[in-house]
């Protein structure tokens, strides 16, 4: 059994925050990151857009912000939530940048300002096309320079301990007593035990196959808490980014950052028709919801595989200074931005919901917050404006720091039990897992994609119950390893989607039923 004051699950941008801040404060103290793969890997490093926050107080204002932030969130935002955020977010960016991070800036040394989709004003901060690489770069670094922080890579959290674990009374007032980690090297599961525990364990793309989210994006954390009884909401808003690049058979991963459309790219069907504008007057720079129906509306019209992004109208050298990681890309798929016209798809990317948690960070469970894209904070209601999850990540990762330093956590005398897998064997093979996961993909994809409907939904809950009870039958008998827990956890989270699609009866931000009509714009 290990033991430490802090317990942070996720070495995004949300988990390093934290563990930087509570290290630097509390030197003493003894802060553990568990994260499931290589250090760097999450959500964070492959964010390419930037950090959405007021700096030209010029032409810009945080009530403008504000405002985008409330239109795209549909009216579900929680107003005071979206202030807080919206008015410290320059303060956690200057920090950062104190920390060493470097954004683009222009011969004067004025940060250079991008637009994306529902934002009025250039507003977005960004380091060219890599702004998570260079968020994550400068926090790794800041870690290592703390000797308080343990930084475990290659340790996967499996489950939060609470009083289900080690007592027979059944209570409504749960606490969280740390977690049961596999080490995914010498795979023991072993217990830590955390006088505080915080899920910064980001989004779940995963559970649709074709996203811009990397392999770790499984919904871990979010299954934990729900397994934990701990209160989880907005399930049904997941963000499909509009334009991921198309790769034939292979679906989509690879993201072309809404900047690009920022920078005057148009979306184009294959008969070469710019089709935004008949869906909306801010064409291609819609919210992300709009474009990303529009572009599904088109394809079944046409009944072709993707819409294109063309760039060819802009001065290619300032596209390749801007966004070189997208132009490198392309051009090794063949595709020269200056020349062709780039394919594209809507793929899931981002998660509005997750855990509840409030002003602080805290969940329903005692001494368990959550922070990042696992969380639901109220900022994002119904559909995220675009960069302002690094914001929220960022922000929120202080809120929590702020609360630690007021009200200390204490040790618990309580004795933990050790993880019990006695009478389970081996898995042998992987075969059977990863034949359930693209199962459950695809029935995500089908049946839970950019618009659904009430009958798709009751198929898709059919259909996943007996994946439930395969999945189930597997993890009752045998050990626990990375895929299994991966393909459990993604199945509960799969559930807490379709259950809370069911549950909304209207539309609303970035949730679409095709049997409920009323939209604001005529053609979606
Ligand atoms: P992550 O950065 O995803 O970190 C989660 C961490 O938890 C990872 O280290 C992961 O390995 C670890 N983990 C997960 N499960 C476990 C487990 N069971 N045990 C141990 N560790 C675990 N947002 C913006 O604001 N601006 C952008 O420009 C932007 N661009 C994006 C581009 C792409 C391609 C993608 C995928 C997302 C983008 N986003 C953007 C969204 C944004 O990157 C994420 O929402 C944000 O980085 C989430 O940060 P996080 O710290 O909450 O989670
Ligand atoms: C992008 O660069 O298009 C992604 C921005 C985001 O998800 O906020």
């Amino acid at each position: 059994m290990l033991e430490t004051n802090f317990l942070i699950i996720g070495s995004g941008a949300a988990g390093l925050t934290l563990a930087v801040k509570l290290a630097t404060e509390f030197p003493k103290k003894k802060i553990t990151v568990v994260t499931k793969a290589h250090q760097s890997e999450s959500n964070t490093k492959y964010a390419q857009g930037g950090v959405a926050a007021v700096f030209d107080l010029k032409e810009d204002s945080f009530q403008k912000h504000i405002e985008d932030t409330l239109i795209a969130g549909d009216g579900l935002c929680d107003k005071t939530v979206v202030e807080m955020v919206i008015k410290e977010g320059p303060k956690r960016l200057r920090e950062l940048m104190d920390w060493g991070a470097k954004f683009d800036t222009d011969a004067d040394g004025e940060l250079t300002l991008g637009r994306e989709g529902g934002h009025s004003k250039f507003r977005v901060i960004h380091h060219k096309d890599t702004t998570g690489n260079e968020i994550e770069r400068t926090l790794l670094e800041r870690v290592n320079q703390l000797p308080n922080i343990t930084l475990l890579p290659h340790h996967f959290a499996i489950d939060l301990i609470t009083e289900h674990h080690f007592s027979e009374e059944r209570t409504e007032n749960l606490s969280c007593y740390g977690a049961y980690v596999l080490d995914q090297i010498s795979e023991n599961i072993f217990t830590i035990k955390a006088d505080c525990t915080t899920l910064a364990s980001g989004g779940m793309g995963q559970v649709y196959g074709h996203t811009t989210n990397p392999a770790v994006a499984t919904g871990d954390g979010i299954a934990m808490a729900y397994r934990a009884k701990a209160r989880i909401q907005n399930m049904e808003f997941i963000q499909f980014h509009p334009t991921a690049l198309y790769d034939g058979n292979n679906g989509a991963s690879f993201l072309i950052s809404e900047a690009v459309r920022g920078f005057g790219a148009f979306l184009r069907n294959k008969k070469g028709e710019r089709f935004m504008l008949e869906y909306d007057e801010r064409g291609e720079l819609a919210s992300r919801d709009i474009v990303s129906r529009a572009i599904d509306s088109e394809m079944k019209k046409s009944g072709d595989d993707c819409v294109f992004l063309d760039c060819t109208h802009l001065d290619s050298v300032d596209f390749k200074k801007h966004f070189p990681t997208i132009f490198e890309t392309c051009l090794q798929r063949n595709i020269n931005v200056a020349k062709d016209w780039i394919p594209v798809v809507p793929a899931s990317h981002y998660l509005c919901g997750g855990v509840v948690v409030d002003m602080y960070g805290k969940t329903s469970v005692e001494n368990l917050f959550a922070c990042g894209e696992c969380s639901c904070t109220g900022l994002h209601g119904a559909n995220r404006l675009a960069s302002n999850s690094l914001l929220e990540a960022l922000v929120y990762a202080d809120r929590i720091f702020q609360y630690l330093c007021k009200h200390k956590p204490l040790r618990t005398t309580k004795a933990i039990p050790e993880w019990n897998d006695e009478g389970t064997v081996l898995l042998k093979g992987s075969d059977v897992l990863q034949q359930k996961t693209e199962q459950l993909q695809r029935l995500m994809r089908r049946y839970a994609g950019v618009v659904r409907n009430n009958s798709d939904l009751e198929k898709a809950s059919a259909q996943l119950e007996v994946l439930y009870f395969e999945m189930e039958a597997l993890y009752q008998k045998h050990k626990l390893n990375t895929p299994l827990s991966e393909l459990r956890n993604m199945v509960n989270v799969a559930h807490l989607i379709i259950q809370q699609s069911m549950n909304r009866n209207e539309n609303c931000g970035g949730y679409f039923n095709d049997d409920y009509k009323t939209y604001i714009t005529e053609k979606l």
